[in-house]
């Protein structure tokens, strides 16, 4: 039987880094790798978090920089489910950068990314439905309905 249904705010979460030069070119502009990096992680946490068990990394949308994150910028990225279907969840990240010496907060990008929850022979696994709380959520949730059902008319 299929698990009870679950908030979104059950699974939300949303993380900070500071970017070191490690994370970037010579002239101090953070490499975008690092960022697709973290929205996975963040993406993967509120999967798992709502599936309980092992995800893979299914489908990423396009990701564009609307603007640059440099070094010494605290980047928080808030990640939350936005649909749900039998096994797959796509799960929104919201990134924004901050410079910490004048808290200046710019919206670099966004993106969508689709887990797909496996039991333990590795077989895609039933999750918990998604409870919507706001006509808001409602909204949503049909929202990443079409664009999931895009996303398999494309591949
Ligand atoms: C994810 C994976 C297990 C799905 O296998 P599959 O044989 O397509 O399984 P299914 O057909 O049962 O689909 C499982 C779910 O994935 C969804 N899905 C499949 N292809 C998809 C795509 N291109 N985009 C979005 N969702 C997709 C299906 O809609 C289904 O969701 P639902 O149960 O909510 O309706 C398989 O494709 C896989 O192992 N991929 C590699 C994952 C990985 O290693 N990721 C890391 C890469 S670095």
């Amino acid at each position: 039987m299929r698990e009870r249904a679950k908030r979104m705010r059950d699974s939300r979460v949303t993380i900070s880094q500071v970017m070191l030069p490690s994370d970037a070119n010579p002239q101090g502009n953070v490499h975008g790798g690092i960022i697709m990096k973290l929205v996975d992680e963040a993406a993967a946490i509120v999967a798992v978090r709502h599936s309980r068990c092992n995800v893979v990394t299914v489908a990423v949308d396009s990701m564009t920089f609307l603007s640059p994150i440099y070094v010494g910028n605290l980047v928080t990225f808030t990640a939350s489910l936005s649909y749900v279907g039998r096994t797959s969840m796509e799960v929104e990240v919201l990134v924004q950068a901050e410079d910490p010496m004048t808290g200046e907060k710019t919206h670099t990008n966004s993106a969508y990314v689709v887990y797909v929850a496996l039991d333990e022979s590795g077989q895609p696994h039933e999750v918990p439905p998604l409870l919507p709380e706001s006509d808001e959520e409602r909204e949503r949730m049909a929202r990443g309905k079409e664009r999931q059902a895009e996303r398999l008319a494309r591949s």
